[in-house]
């Protein structure tokens, strides 16, 4: 672990980059999941560059995770997208699929929202609702901050309000506006990339489980190991294991993804629309 995480650069290096590509300063970063993907084309004077020219960028390996990152205006207001991100279960460490996120807090972005997939738990779920992360149950079994301690941050991070009140706010405003229903719920995140056991579903919905999913925990936390305020959505793609009739498919995660573009591009753009009024 530590020897992985030694060959990353230091995330200074990274950011420097960063502040040579963009010509804005966004305090606003988007991580862009399965379903959020259209969200690049509503960026006004959008520009691109890929994670292989940003040192210590992971490659990205899922359909429809595209690996590049982005500038521009959305809804008006300055914002980095990460279009695709890397997965533990991709066999990539900690380290590095939380490198773009230590970067991004060096760059000087403050807020960060992270979109994904997930399979519904919580027998009120639908595929293609939207649900705000309330919280979240690390079942990955590991840490992001394990391992030799970041020089200059906490080591112990504080998860009580892991969530940040005031930006999931700004997602329900923004959610009321668009007229869309906003799920809220607890994110439970498992390894992957097999799917679960309907034994499993069962015992995470006891555990108090909302929707299960393969990302964003690590990210949360080294965020908020570095201060940055965070939110979460899940695009619900399907019921999870055990709770439909039908076998489950990666095909169908990315087939309800594609459904629920439309609203899930009305409903970030407005969030960044309200986010940039409130400075
Ligand atoms: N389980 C785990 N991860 C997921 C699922 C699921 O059912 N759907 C989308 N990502």
């Amino acid at each position: 672990m530590s020897r992985m995480r030694n060959v990353l650069p230091n995330p200074q290096v990274a950011a420097a980059r960063l502040r040579r590509f963009c010509r804005l300063r966004p305090r606003l970063a988007i991580v862009l999941g399965s379903g959020f993907q259209a969200v690049v084309r509503a960026l006004e004077g959008a520009r691109k560059v890929s994670y292989s020219r940003l040192p210590g960028f992971p490659p990205t390996g899922v359909s429809g995770h595209a690996g590049e990152l982005w500038e521009g205006r959305l809804g008006g207001t300055p914002a980095l997208v990460l279009s695709g991100r890397a997965h533990f279960y991709e066999g990539h460490s900690m380290a590095q699929i939380t490198f773009a996120v230590r970067a991004l807090a060096a760059f000087g972005v403050r807020d960060l929202l992270l979109t994904n997939a997930a399979g519904g738990i919580n027998p009120r779920f639908r595929p293609g609702d939207l649900m705000l992360v309330r919280d979240h149950i690390n079942f990955m079994g590991t840490n992001p901050l394990r391992g030799p301690v970041s020089p200059g941050l906490p080591q112990f991070v504080d998860l009580t309000c892991a969530y940040d009140p005031a930006l999931g706010g700004l997602l329900e405003r923004a959610a009321r506006r668009c007229g869309v229903r906003l799920r809220r719920g607890v994110y439970l995140a498992v390894c992957g990339p097999s799917y679960e056991t309907p034994a499993e579903i069962r015992a995470f919905r006891r555990l108090g489980a909302d929707a299960v999913g393969m990302s964003t925990v690590p990210e949360v936390i080294v965020a908020r190991q570095c201060g940055l305020r965070v939110a979460a959505l899940s695009c619900i793609t399907n019921l999870a294991a055990g709770l439909a009739r039908g076998a489950l498919s990666h095909a169908e995660v990315l087939e309800t993804g594609q459904k629920i573009q439309t609203v899930a591009v009305g409903l970030l753009k407005t969030f960044a629309e309200l986010y940039g009024g409130e400075k």
